[in-house]
């Protein structure tokens, strides 16, 4: 696994953990860590995990872009600005459509370019003592960048949306799962805990299945529900197809056999499809 600078990488059973290291500097993302991210990502596509869990270190998740490296150093060099851009915006979107399940655990502070990020994951586990904030306004923008169709995508009550985003008002980790932006949150000292056990869960699971309900849910959520039936049957053959069949040759025929309770256990997988 190669080094870097401002991230650190772990990757063990099927799992990639990803965490920002510039504490000092709360974990805000760099033009070197947006540069690095695009590495992360090529060294864990090689490795075929199947889930990718992102924290920062220190009290910080991430509080967002590098307002001084992405934004002010750069302002009057427009094409450094751009190759910025192309590296931040490109592992954002590579992590957006990633066929792996991807999981945030927000420890801390999280603000601007970090809700962005929160954002576009599957999963997050929060802290209920961490702050978020659409910090924006407070220095004369609104949010950019993905982070508004991130806002507008988690916060399903306009009203609320609109507030933050108008206001610069901070919110706990706690209201943050009561509007749906994290998944769930949980005193600090047992988001470790939790974490280990939704990855547990999951890499019990086939790649193959997990990344066709990502990819089944998103575009599903845009069709009206006939053309969606077509749809998700097409897919369920291709997923059928591509894992030779393993959910009846495997799991139904060993529900068959009364070995596992589909309702509350999963199926014992024979081979990583
Ligand atoms: N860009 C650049 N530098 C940042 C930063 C950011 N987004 N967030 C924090 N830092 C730097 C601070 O300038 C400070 O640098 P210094 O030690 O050289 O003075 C260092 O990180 C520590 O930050 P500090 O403000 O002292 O920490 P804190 O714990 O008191 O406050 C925050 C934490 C997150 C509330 C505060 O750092 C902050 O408001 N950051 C900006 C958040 C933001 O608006 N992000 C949106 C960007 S899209």
């Amino acid at each position: 696994m190669a080094s870097y600078q401002t991230v650190l990488l772990d990757i063990r059973d099927s799992a990639a953990y990803v965490t920002f290291n510039r504490p000092e500097k709360r974990n805000c993302m760099s033009p070197t860590l947006h540069a690095e991210m695009c590495k992360v990502l090529d060294e864990i596509d090689q490795a075929r995990c199947k889930v990718i869990v992102i924290t920062g270190a220190g009290d910080a998740f991430c509080a967002g872009m590098d307002l001084e490296g992405c934004f002010l150093e750069p302002f009057d060099k427009p094409e450094l600005m751009a190759e910025i851009n192309t590296n931040a915006f490109g592992w954002f979107t590579r992590l957006k459509n990633h066929p792996a399940v991807t999981i945030g655990k927000v420890n801390g502070w999280c603000f601007g370019g970090g809700m962005a990020l929160a954002g576009v994951l599957d999963i997050v586990l929060a802290a209920e003592e961490s702050t978020w904030g659409l910090s924006e306004v407070n220095f004369g923008i609104f949010p950019g960048g993905g982070t508004t169709w991130a806002y507008a995508n988690n916060m399903p009550s306009r009203k609320k949306a609109l507030y933050y985003a108008l206001t610069g008002e901070t919110f706990t980790g706690k209201q943050a799962e009561e509007m749906g932006y994290a998944t769930r949150a949980l005193p600090l000292a047992q988001l470790d805990a939790e974490t280990d056990r939704v990855v547990k869960m999951l890499s019990r699971l086939g790649r193959t299945v997990l990344a066709k309900t990502k990819e089944v849910y998103e575009k599903v959520r845009w069709m009206d529900f006939e053309p969606a039936i077509d749809y998700e049957m097409a897919k369920l053959w291709e997923l059928s197809r591509e894992t030779n069949d393993d959910w009846v040759r495997t799991a139904l025929a060993s529900f068959k056999r009364r070995e596992f309770k589909p309702g509350t256990q999963s199926y014992t997988l024979t081979r990583d499809v």
